[in-house]
């Protein structure tokens, strides 16, 4: 069965419980590390607790939402591991499975509805890694994961 750890900001936080009845309802096991309300908090520490859900095998996948799917991808990508592919329609979420094998969907429940936001997840879910081709430049992300570690430029801001 697979585990899917969610995660969503305040401004996810609906969509993601949305999307938690969904998963349920479908038979897929939730590991719902937050946030549980519409107050106001930042989505890195939520990107970052999914990731390592997904990285260390507490979940198989993760779900983040926040209110475009951008900031959860960007945190989420930092995190080791981590694939995160924020998607705002079901072909770009099937492509981030079979292309990129992603393990991570981010969704932005403000330019997303529930009702779209649920094809693209099932979409998502159903779409499996392609290998072959894809295999070798998954790969080199990989790659490119692992000398990261090894320096952190200044940021410019
Ligand atoms: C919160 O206002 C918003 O910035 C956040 O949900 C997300 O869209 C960031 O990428």
């Amino acid at each position: 069965m697979t585990i899917v750890g969610l995660g969503a900001d305040h401004a996810g936080f609906p969509l993601k419980e949305d999307l938690k009845a969904w998963l349920i309802a479908r038979g897929y096991d939730v590991v719902d590390l937050g946030t549980q309300s519409t107050e106001s908090v930042d989505y890195p520490d939520y990107a970052a607790a999914v990731g390592s859900a997904v990285t260390t095998g507490k979940a198989d996948c993760g779900v983040l939402v926040c209110g475009t799917g951008i900031g959860m991808a960007m945190a989420a990508n930092k995190v080791s591991g981590v694939r995160a592919a924020a998607c705002s329609d079901a072909y770009t979420a099937r492509m981030s499975r079979e292309h990129n094998d992603a393990n991570i969907l981010a969704l932005g429940a403000r330019i997303t509805g529930r009702d779209a936001a649920i094809e693209i997840l099932e979409t998502w879910l159903e779409a499996e890694f392609a290998g072959g081709r894809h295999a070798r430049r998954v790969d080199k992300i990989v790659e490119l994961d692992r000398a990261r570690g090894q320096e952190t430029p200044d940021d410019p801001r």
